[in-house]
């Protein structure tokens, strides 16, 4: 990365000659969202841009299949038009208006705040579902918030989405992977003249694109009809097929950037001191900050605790708080809680606040120039989350943000040069960078064979497609015709996780282990059941050392569910071994769901009590793609049998310095070197027997 050079500490910006901003207004609490009367709410709603186009929205929606609406972040997109559509009768007659999120934070803190407008209790007329929650009511709730991948789900059982009346495709822009998957097929079912199945069609369906920004050209041009597929003279009448497309005015105020000087070399201290510098030097605003992830988040708040602790004067009043996906509710509402008069509110969030969330209040905006991102190599079939630079048009955003109230300011960590000259320009769509084994799985359950010669907003590349169907095939997920098999295919289809943690949970079936691997799915299916504590390193290693098992991070997981069970008082019990309470309450939610679908799948759940032999074989003949063996006289440093790749063991993880000789493992996360996240042993001969067709050639890597 070019700007990593090492470089000042404390970051130098140009003089800003303005002598700072004019504030306008110390009631920050003017435009927050709590405990406001519903004709309060009213007034602020019909303050948004988008309001001016209701009339006009409605109008396109009516008359066109598809429509694509473009608009600032904070115009009001996500809010109001479900509520519009609702005001003009589209949930009538049981109808149901949907809106997605690629992000489950967003459907939440959305769902709740339009519930909010409405007056409805969450649940009931405004409802949402994520991954393992589900608050609606059948027959009740008329406009609903769902992640993207939900919606897919949905597709599964009802492949037109019958209940639906209008689908909006929010955050359309993000890219998602599952975002491409639904605008690829709902373009099929809603464009009825071109679905090759004429009494599967719904020419009633409306479809509504809505981004933050302008690939408002790359959207029209996928909706729009080509000529020849035109519907012949005299069909049904409907819609009109092409897109009509709307861009939002907004209301943005200027925003004056700041680069830094030179590169800086630790974009986490350099967070802490602009924020002090802020605090010393501008007038009050709340302040949101762009890092990474939770682990960036947590240093970076114990880094200004600790200011606050040695110098009291340059961080009086300033109010850290987190934003990442996996807050409890209560932290969730402190985020949109107005700042208390006197203070600073300072949000360090991952980009979740870059375009999903609106936060109101902010004026200054830290920009790192980094995000985690997702990335895949065909070759070495490795996919990996990485710390990466962010695009230019993510920068754009990212400042936007702080021209919602009031004339901001954004300070990036980064140099004008880098931004000019290196920044990539936009960013790759994740269908690009990703590990395909979960799409390909997902669309043979909806009936799409020919996945590259699908009709994709971008289309990913064939060597990944290449690599998901050997591993699918040897998962024997997929037949020699490439089509789902009978009854795994379909049941790992069926299961809402992973497949390869699918994969697991049935052959846990066979091994008669099913009650311990379905602990294990469910702590693989959330980030980590650890609380993140910085400087406190040794305490908590010491907490794992209580529950580790020579085995591996998984059989340690059961020993920590075990615990949990049995302690008296989970909630204490947790904070005294560095656990996360939120995150175990979770694990046992999501293990009962599983355990219900577990059964509908016909699996009987069956305890191997101490037989770490059956869960460890259970755990290979899901994650044998994942196979590692250690370099012999090397210190530490692994092979994966896959693609060579030079891979290590977490630091996190309980085999951490132990270094079997075989291990598989469940995810990669890529700093400077490539570590692997949970980590169990194996014996390498279970590879050949899991997985025949996928190691046969591989004799040779793996002479034992
Ligand atoms: O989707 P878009 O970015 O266009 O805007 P939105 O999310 O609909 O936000 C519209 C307004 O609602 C903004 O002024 C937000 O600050 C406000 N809002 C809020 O106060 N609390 C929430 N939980 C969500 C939105
Ligand atoms: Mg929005």
């Amino acid at each position: 990365m070019a700007f990593w050079k090492p470089g000042t500490e404390k970051p130098r910006f140009e003089e800003d000659g303005e002598g700072g901003i004019v504030f306008m207004s110390n009631n920050l609490a003017s435009s927050s969202s709590s405990s406001y009367g519903y004709a309060n709410i009213e007034k602020q709603r019909q303050r948004l841009p988008v309001y001016k186009y209701r009339t006009e929205i409605l109008y396109l929606v009516e008359n066109h299949a598809t429509t694509i609406i473009v608009g600032e972040t904070g115009s009001g997109k996500t809010t109001q038009i479900p509520q519009y559509l609702k005001e003009a009768g589209w949930a009538e007659g049981g109808r149901v208006i949907a809106c997605t999120q690629p992000r489950r934070l967003a459907v939440q803190a959305v769902s709740a705040r339009v519930a909010e407008e409405m007056g409805v209790n969450l649940g009931e007329e405004v409802g949402y579902t994520i991954r393992f929650e589900d608050h609606t009511t059948s027959g009740v709730t008329k406009v609903k918030f769902l992640t993207d991948g939900v919606l897919i789900r949905e597709m599964m059982e009802d492949p037109l989405l019958t209940k639906y009346s209008v689908i909006m495709i929010d955050e359309a822009h993000e890219r998602s992977i599952s975002t491409d998957i639904l605008l690829g097929l709902l373009k099929k079912v809603s464009q009825s003249n071109i679905v090759l199945v004429i009494q599967r069609r719904r020419p009633e369906l409306r479809l509504i694109i809505s981004s933050a920004t302008i690939e408002a050209k790359t959207m029209f041009n996928f909706f729009n009809p080509s000529k020849k597929r035109h519907a012949p003279e005299g069909s049904a009448p409907g819609p009109k097929l092409e897109p009509a497309i709307l861009s939002v005015e907004g209301r943005g105020f200027s925003v004056k950037i700041h680069y830094v000087e030179e590169p800086v070399s630790d974009y986490i201290r350099s967070v802490v001191s602009t924020i002090l510098l802020i605090n010393e030097r501008e007038p009050p605003g709340d302040v949101l900050v762009f890092l990474t992830g939770q682990e960036d988040i947590e240093t970076a708040i114990k880094l200004l605790e600790e200011e606050a602790h040695s110098n009291q004067k340059n961080s009086s009043g300033l109010l850290p708080l987190p934003l990442y996906s996996g807050l409890s509710r209560s932290e969730q509402d402190l985020i949109f809680t107005p700042t208390p008069r006197g203070k600073r509110k300072v949000i360090l969030s991952t980009n979740i606040a870059e375009t999903s969330l609106t936060l109101e209040g902010v004026v200054y905006v830290i920009d790192s120039g980094f995000s985690k991102q997702k990335f895949y190599n065909p070759i070495s079939d490795i996919e990996s989350l990485v710390v990466a630079p962010i695009s230019k048009a993510s920068a754009r955003q990212r400042s936007g943000r702080a021209g919602r109230v009031r004339p901001g300011k954004c300070y990036r960590l980064y140099t004008e040069d880098y931004f000019l000259n290196q920044m990539p320009g936009e960013g790759i769509p994740e269908m690009q960078r990703s590990n395909l084994v979960s799409t390909v799985i997902q669309l043979k359950a909806l009936g799409i064979d020919n996945i590259l010669g699908f009709d994709w907003p971008a289309p990913p590349s064939p060597q990944a497609m290449i690599r998901a169907l050997e591993v699918l095939y040897s998962l024997q997920i997929l037949d020699d015709d490439a089509k789902l098999t009978s009854p795994t295919g379909f049941q790992v289809a069926e299961l809402p996780l992973d497949p390869m943690i699918s994969k697991m949970i049935l052959a846990s079936s066979e091994l008669g282990c099913s009650d311990e691997i379905i602990t294990i799915a469910a702590v693989l299916s959330i980030q980590s059941v650890w609380i993140i504590a910085r400087g406190v390193q040794k305490e908590q290693d010491e907490a794992k050392l209580r529950f580790a098992a020579a085995e591996g991070d998984h059989v340690t997981f059961l020993n920590v569910y075990k615990g949990f069970l049995d302690s008296k008082k989970p909630s204490q019990w947790c904070y005294k071994n560095f656990l996360n309470y939120q995150s175990m309450k979770k694990v046992v939610e999501i293990r009962d769901q599983l355990k219900r679908i577990a059964r509908r799948l016909g699996i009987t759940l069956k305890s191997c009590d101490r037989d770490m032999e059956a869960v460890r074989k259970a755990v290979t003949a899901g994650f044998f793609a994942n196979a590692c063996r250690l370099e012999p006289h090397s210190n530490g440093v692994y092979k994966t049998i896959r693609g060579s790749e030079e891979v290590y063991i977490h630091p996190s993880s309980v085999l951490f310095r132990v270094n079997p000789k075989w291990v598989v493992y469940q995810s990669i996360v890529s700093t400077e070197r490539q570590y692997m996240r949970n980590v169990v042993t194996i014996n390498p001969s279970w590879l050949t027997e899991v997985a025949p067709h996928f190691y046969q050639n591989r004799q040779n890597a793996m002479s034992f």
